[in-house]
């Protein structure tokens, strides 16, 4: 039996610290629309991103609901911190309404790492998703279940810094392959230590420098898979909402 939200087709916006990122999907997470890019805008202020998202998306067809991923802390769609894109310029900026009212669907925002480890996870066990891009992106699932929301990026690694900063795209720059990778292979020791999750998937633009062999329990995963999270946030949106 199929009911009429069987058929609803997702905006999903992945809002990263380098692109912005959208595509249409339906229910099961197809393609209604090929993905699309575009540069981050700076300063990215709520405007200019808004700006920015309506011209990437001026073109796409018809959606019925929005999802979009935001590069730090978010709850019931306010935003409270942006590390990479300006803690100032966006704290307690409801996004979510921000989106509704712009383009005039229904929207749900949550933290892009949450976001897209709803598109690449299986829904069996304790999940952990990972992302290496402009900062380290986290997100917990048990059975597919959206767990809290840890900023676990700012939390002391090493004497050399916070994850975001022993791991993000400014260490990778800086150390090159080699170090990196070591430092990648330290973290998921630690991370496997600590949380025993029963999955790791690792996303982000920098997850495909990584050179080493991964346990049969860890997989790359890729951007694209991710932002398939859009749809399958409005069928958890309750839980989600923490509602
Ligand atoms: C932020 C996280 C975000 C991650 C990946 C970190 O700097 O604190 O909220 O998920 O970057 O974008």
């Amino acid at each position: 039996m199929h009911n009429s939200s069987d058929h609803k087709k997702t905006l999903s916006i992945d809002i990263g610290g380098s692109h912005i990122k959208a595509t249409i999907l339906d229910q099961e997470g197809n393609s209604v629309k090929e993905y699309e890019k575009t540069p981050t805008p700076s300063p990215a202020s709520p405007e200019n991103l808004i700006n920015a998202i309506k011209n990437l998306i001026k073109d796409f067809p018809p959606y019925d609901q929005i999802s979009a991923g935001f590069p730090g802390y978010v709850k019931n769609g306010t935003v409270f911190t942006a590390p990479n894109l300006g803690t100032d310029l966006w704290a307690k900026t409801d996004l979510q309404k921000l989106l509704k009212d712009t383009l005039g669907k229904n929207a749900i925002v949550v933290n892009d790492a949450d976001m897209q480890g709803m598109g690449v996870i299986d829904g069996k066990g304790f999940e952990m998703v990972i992302t290496l891009g402009t900062g380290f992106g986290t997100a917990f699932f048990k059975d597919g279940f959206l767990l809290p929301h840890l900023e676990l990026a700012h939390h002391p690694f090493s004497k050399k810094g916070t994850y975001d900063e022993y791991l993000g795209d400014k260490a990778y720059h800086e150390i090159g392959d080699d170090r990196w990778n070591k430092r990648v292979k330290k973290v998921i020791d630690v991370l496997k230590t600590v949380f025993n999750y029963d999955f790791l998937y690792i996303g982000g633009g920098n997850s495909s420098e990584i050179d080493f062999k991964l346990d049969d329990n860890v997989k790359i995963v890729s951007n694209r898979q991710g932002i398939k999270g859009g749809p399958r946030l409005w069928q958890q949106n309750e839980s989600v909402l923490g509602k």
